[in-house]
């Protein structure tokens, strides 16, 4: 099949999180099965810097109609892998900057205009190309038009760009909304900015634009999909995504075995198997050491890796201060985030230095080495459309404490409900919940045996995307 896949952030070129993954993830093995593989990006800095990019062909310019003006720009092309093409919708007044969505304080104010002429830049390019893709597949609300703005353009133009399209919701609490006055930049019919269209609460939504608007809408973990039906996950947009349960699916992503796998990773300190840990407890050392501990610490190390938000629970980790401080344990802290997260997670580490820790940065080395070298992985979601950490460190033999949501409850078997496959603690995202999962750690790190055998269930889970890709690929089959 002729593949296009849209995204706002594709590893290693730009990632703020799991999406990156995802989609890099997701591309690259359906190339490996096949198919072609035609990818867009915005060409962001970061990106078109990279030495994949540096030497990208200048395929050819654009001019996009923005509501009244015309607005110019350029595609960069390159290939990374066989049968893999990156286009990159470049405009440096867009995205010649140092982040994909905004400053630590706000979001950029011209967030609409850089990812409508994202969009239509994908579709001007497909027409330029004359691709006549099978599908076209966009992630998340910066690709919510695009399936509005292709058809369009195929009435428009009377031509075919794409035999059908895909939606996927990596997260549904971003979702793009902006002043309606923003709408006229899309150059679509008026009659879409009411409800049966992109309407909000008065703004126009570009999350809704996607899930009323593609053929096939897929999330990232059933629970999720069933979730998100429902008020207390559907972040207003319970209804929409209700109306379209029949084309909804959720599929789980799977992890990149060339790049999370603690038997080949090159980024930490040692290698190991489930056969001979031996290198995960040089890994632990060096963790231990890097955070300012004694390497020789004997007793549980929990480890965190996350955006410092309130998704992440970060707060109710926050509120279990207490058991950090009353325990001999170690809890090591990678995350960027909302600042008043961040200076209470920092004021913990002032106030109980020889437990606590944290790097306040993006660091994708210490990453690794958390996951290799920690005894428990804390991921207390609030809500986790999928989560990749808590599958990260089943294979890395880090046993994940979880809360019971979204891809985190698809993922992580609970070891009481199920202690014959257990793989992990669950709990409710409550401070209570959390409480309660940190003291079942502590009692399952002290029984050596049992702790052993979680472990070694752990690593041996097979979280590849092949299964998911295959349904990917039955999705793209059965909606054509
Ligand atoms: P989300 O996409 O909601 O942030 P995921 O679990 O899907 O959550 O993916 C998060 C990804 O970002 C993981 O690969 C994680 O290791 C990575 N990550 C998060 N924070 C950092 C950080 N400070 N440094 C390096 N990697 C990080
Ligand atoms: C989002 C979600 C996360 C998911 C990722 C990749 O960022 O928050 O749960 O793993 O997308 O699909």
């Amino acid at each position: 099949m002729k593949i296009v896949q849209a995204a706002s952030e594709l590893f290693p070129y730009v990632k703020t999180g799991g999406l990156a993954d995802a989609v890099a993830a997701l591309s690259a093995t359906l190339a490996g099965r096949g198919h072609e593989l035609v990818v867009f990006l915005p060409g962001y800095r970061a990106v078109v810097d990279h030495p994949d990019a540096v030497n990208a062909m200048r395929t050819s310019g654009l001019r996009i109609e923005m509501g009244d003006v015309f607005m110019t720009g350029e595609v960069r092309s390159f290939s990374p892998a066989p049968r893999v093409t990156v286009h990159l919708i470049c405009r440096d007044e867009f995205y010649d900057r140092r982040h994909p969505y905004g400053t630590r304080e706000r979001d950029y104010d011209d967030n609409h205009d850089r990812f409508i002429f994202f969009c239509k830049g994908v579709v001007e390019t497909l027409r330029f190309l004359e691709l006549r893709a099978d599908v076209v597949h966009g992630h998340d609300w910066q690709c919510g038009l695009l399936p509005l703005l292709l058809r369009h353009a195929e009435q428009r133009h009377r031509i075919t760009l794409a035999t059908k399209t895909v939606f996927t919701i990596h997260n549904l609490a971003f979702q793009g909304v902006f002043p309606m006055s923003t709408f006229h930049r899309t150059n679509l019919p008026e009659e879409l900015t009411g409800i049966d269209g992109v309407e909000f609460y008065g703004q126009m939504s570009m999350m809704k634009g996607g899930i009323l608007f593609a053929d096939r809408i897929t999330t990232v973990s059933p629970q999720y999909a069933r979730e998100i039906q429902t008020s207390e996950f559907g972040c207003g947009l319970e209804g929409v995504v209700a109306s379209r349960s029949e084309d909804i699916v959720g599929l789980v992503n799977g992890i990149d075995a060339h790049i999370w796998n603690p038997a080949t990773d090159a980024l930490i300190p040692a290698n190991y198997t489930v056969g001979n840990l031996e290198g995960k407890a040089a890994c632990r050392a060096d963790l231990l050491k890097k955070s300012g501990f004694d390497p020789k610490f004997s007793g549980p190390v929990f480890g965190m890796v996350c955006r410092l938000t309130e998704q992440k629970g970060v707060d109710l980790v926050l509120a279990n201060a207490g058991f950090f401080k009353k325990h001999n344990v170690r809890l090591i802290v990678l995350g960027t985030g909302e600042k008043r997260l961040e200076s209470a997670l920092r004021e913990l580490a002032a106030e109980t230095p020889e437990r606590v820790a944290l790097s306040n940065r993006l660091d994708e080395g210490m990453s690794h080495l958390i996951e290799a070298g920690s005894d428990f992985f804390v991921m207390p979601s609030r809500f986790e459309p999928c989560g990749l950490n808590q599958m990260y460190s089943q294979v890395y033999g880090t046993i994940p404490l979880v809360a019971r949501v979204g891809g985190l409850a698809d993922t992580v078997v609970d070891i009481d409900q199920d202690p014959e496959a257990g793989t992990g603690v669950m709990f409710s995202p409550t401070e209570e919940g959390l409480a309660f999962g940190l003291e079942r750690a502590l009692k399952l790190f002290d029984q050596k045996p049992e702790f052993h055998a979680v472990r070694t269930r752990a690593m041996g889970g097979n979280f590849s995307w092949a299964k998911t890709v295959q349904a990917y690929e039955g999705l793209y089959a059965d909606a054509i």
